[in-house]
């Protein structure tokens, strides 16, 4: 694909030494994903951050693996409670997941939620992985988080949210319902 100030390799096939972060965030974003809520209990409530980093790792044992920013002021609190419930979100759920990636807001206000073995369940989302805290790596300006997922269960209505270049969408309804 060819994009405004792309960065291609050298003719010598090796990489450029500078890509620009947004050229990065603009070339990875061509991959679509689906969108998590990554909740646990805080010592004071709930508290959760949206993730399209999270990704199965391993079936035997089962784990999973995603990827907070070391900026990240909920990871903390989550890696606190040692586990965590991933929660895959409904299409129709963009604007509360635009919530999940604000400070400043109570992100579970008015929303609906029962505790589950790995934390806060979202009502309505198309999945629940309850996931206990294995192992974290360094890696740039992020962390890997490795868990061992304890529970799951999906949901019979399964049109899970889909993030691609910044726009959130559908997978099994139709097309991109609003701009990020
Ligand atoms: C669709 C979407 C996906 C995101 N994926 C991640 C992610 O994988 N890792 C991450 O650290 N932040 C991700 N974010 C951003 C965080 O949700 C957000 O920066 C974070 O919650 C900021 O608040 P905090 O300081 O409470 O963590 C994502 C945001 C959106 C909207």
């Amino acid at each position: 694909m060819d994009v405004p100030g792309g960065n291609g390799p050298t003719e010598s096939g090796e990489r450029m030494p500078d890509i620009p972060a947004a050229l990065f965030r603009e070339v990875l974003g061509c991959l679509p994903t689906g969108v998590t809520v990554v909740a646990a209990e805080g010592g004071r409530g709930p508290v959760g951050m949206a993730a399209n980093s999270f990704t199965s790792v391993s079936l035997e044992p089962p784990m999973v693996l995603l990827c907070p920013a070391r900026s990240s002021s909920t990871w903390p609190q989550i890696r606190a409670a040692g586990r965590f419930c991933v929660n895959v979100m409904h299409e129709r759920h963009s604007e509360m997941t635009r919530r999940f990636a604000q400070r400043g807001v109570d992100r579970f206000a008015g929303l609906g939620w029962h505790p589950r073995p790995g934390g806060p369940a979202i009502e309505d989302a198309v999945a629940w992985i309850d996931c206990v805290l294995l192992d974290e790596h360094d890696a740039g300006d992020h962390t890997i988080v490795v868990a061992e997922v304890v529970a799951i269960e999906a949901s019979e209505d399964t049109s899970p949210l889909v993030f691609h270049r910044g726009r959130y969408g559908g997978f099994l309804h139709g097309a991109p319902e609003d701009s990020g």
